[in-house]
């Protein structure tokens, strides 16, 4: 079925340059950039996106990187864009993260892991509304 799935590049690629590489390794996977801002997160916004976390002891650390710069925000569309877009990242940890990924060719730790991406549909539509409205979401065929 088509997905919608909320990524994000993270300081650290934004900061290597990386959008480009990122983007097209989404486009060349089938998937479809409907909607995409860059924005530099405040603790607030960082502390809510990420609230789930927020009793792990990586908290503190995931907040401070997320907003030490800027980063780039998308929905990306397409079929099994969740899943699809899951694999395209690779592991959490880049040490664990498979050759061809982008945490593994791109990342250097797991907080700086290159980039997010939602990992079930409900949380997918709940981090797609936190960062879009809906006429803001440009769908396409
Ligand atoms: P992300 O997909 O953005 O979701 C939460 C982030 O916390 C994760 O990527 C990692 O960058 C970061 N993180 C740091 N330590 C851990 C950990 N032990 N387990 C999971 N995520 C972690």
């Amino acid at each position: 079925a088509v997905e919608r799935t909320l990524s994000i590049v993270k300081p650290d690629a934004v900061g290597r340059n990386q959008i480009g590489e990122i983007y097209r390794r989404f486009e060349s996977a089938g998937l479809r950039i409907v909607a995409a801002r860059m924005l530099h997160l405040s603790r607030e916004q960082a502390e809510g996106f990420y609230a789930v976390h927020r009793e792990r002891p990586f908290f503190e650390a995931l907040v401070g990187f997320m907003t030490s710069g800027p980063v780039m925000v998308q929905v990306l569309e397409g079929e099994e864009a969740i899943r699809k877009n899951r694999e395209i990242m690779g592991a959490t940890n880049p040490a664990e993260a498979a050759a061809g990924t982008i945490r593994h060719d791109l990342a250097e730790t797991i907080d700086a892991n290159a980039v997010h991406g939602s990992d079930a549909p409900e949380t997918a539509r709940d981090e797609i509304a936190f960062f879009f409205r809906d006429d803001e979401i440009h769908s396409r065929g």
